[in-house]
């Protein structure tokens, strides 16, 4: 079987395809025949090793696939060969086929295709669990969100149009204005435009209840400042890190000096919140198994509908990466691995 490995740090370049032994189902495990891996920005990052939490290289990167069950390992119960499942992979989900422990598959209705499995949960995870799990959304709540014409940020619009948002404001590229309107977010230029001024001219210069900033660096004071008091910043990425594919460690510094260290003091008088997000770090496997839950039924009531920006034959990762690079994407990427 086919696999995609990052053999070492490095631009698109430097990704493989190598033949791997097919994995076997030891006790508690289930082989899955992949049809469709997600990408996520995560990835990129890994490959320039600006991560932190990904195995050591090389390794095979994917934390989401969907696909069929080929194999069963001893004492599973409650899955069958043949089964259409979501894998939970971590990691390796760029890969043909996968063992994995039985916990971290989920049958998947039906009418879910493995387009949709596959773009769900890491971007509609993460959203779900900062609007939902930590900052109770309310009907009424004002959104701020950045990035949101990729795969989290067209998550969190939908899951704000779930909780009866009033308004939310989304930054993006320029060429992104049209879609970003079309699924209903105030476009704001990310370059041209200054954010905090529009989330205050819009709420009455009160700010946002909700920032949700994955960009870290100079960004995040000023999505903190967009916010009004008694309202929740999740700091859950650092994008300004990256500049093109390949590693630039100025930038990377660049990201980590600009981030604010914030004066708890001054966040009480002001009632803010800020909450740190890293969903591939929860000690607690229930609550993002209940995230899926949740969307699982959303996504059968068709309140929730992932946008695909396009899928690329496993061999063309690394243009798909490059796409994602270029900013070109609007919705999610995927990898196509079906047999
Ligand atoms: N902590 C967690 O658990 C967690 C989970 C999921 C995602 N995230 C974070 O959420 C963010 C979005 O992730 P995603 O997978 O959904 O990606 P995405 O938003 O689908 O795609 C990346 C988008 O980010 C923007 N961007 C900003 N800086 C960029 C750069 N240096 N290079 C390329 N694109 C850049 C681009 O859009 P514009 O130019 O239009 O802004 C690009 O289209 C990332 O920061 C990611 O690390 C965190």
């Amino acid at each position: 079987m086919k696999k995609i490995i990052y053999p070492k740090i490095g631009g698109v370049d430097s990704i493989e395809i190598v033949e791997g032994d097919d994995p076997t189902a030891s006790e508690g495990e289930v082989v899955v025949r992949i049809h469709r891996a997600g990408i996520n920005f995560a990835d990129l990052m890994m490959r320039q090793g600006l991560y932190g939490s990904n195995p050591d290289f090389p390794f095979t990167p994917g934390y989401e696939a969907s696909g069929v069950v080929s194999e069963i390992g001893e004492g599973v119960s409650g899955l069958k060969e043949g089964d259409r499942v979501l894998a939970m992979t971590g990691f390796g989900g760029y890969s043909e086929k996968v063992s994995i422990d039985a916990s971290r598959v989920f049958k998947l209705p039906d009418s879910v295709t493995f387009d949709q499995a596959a773009a769900i949960p890491v971007t509609y995870g993460t959203a779900y669990h900062m609007l939902f799990h930590l900052g109770r959304i309310r009907p009424g709540d004002t959104v701020l969100v950045h990035h949101a014409a990729g795969g989290v940020g067209t998550a969190v619009a939908q899951l704000c149009k779930v909780a009866g948002a009033s308004l939310i404001i989304g930054t993006a590229s320029s060429t992104k204005r049209e879609f970003v309107e079309s699924i209903g977010v105030k476009f704001v230029d990310r370059e041209k435009e200054d954010f905090v001024q529009v989330c205050k001219d819009l709420t009455g210069g009160q700010g946002v209840h909700h920032s949700i900033d994955p960009v870290g660096g100079k960004n995040l004071l000023r999505s903190y400042k967009a916010t009004r008091k008694g309202g929740k910043v999740y700091f859950f990425g650092a994008s300004s890190a990256v500049k093109g594919d390949s590693r630039s460690w100025i930038t990377a510094l660049k990201m980590w000096f600009n981030t604010p260290k914030l004066d708890p003091i001054k966040m009480m008088s002001s009632n803010k919140a800020l909450f740190g997000v890293h969903m591939g770090l929860l000690d607690d496997p229930s609550i993002f198994k209940g995230h899926l839950e949740a969307l699982s039924k959303l996504l059968e009531e068709g309140d929730i509908d992932p946008i695909i920006d396009s899928v690329w034959a496993f061999e063309r990762v690394a243009d798909a990466q490059m796409h994602m690079h270029e900013r070109k994407n609007r919705g999610k990427i995927l990898l196509d691995f079906s047999p």
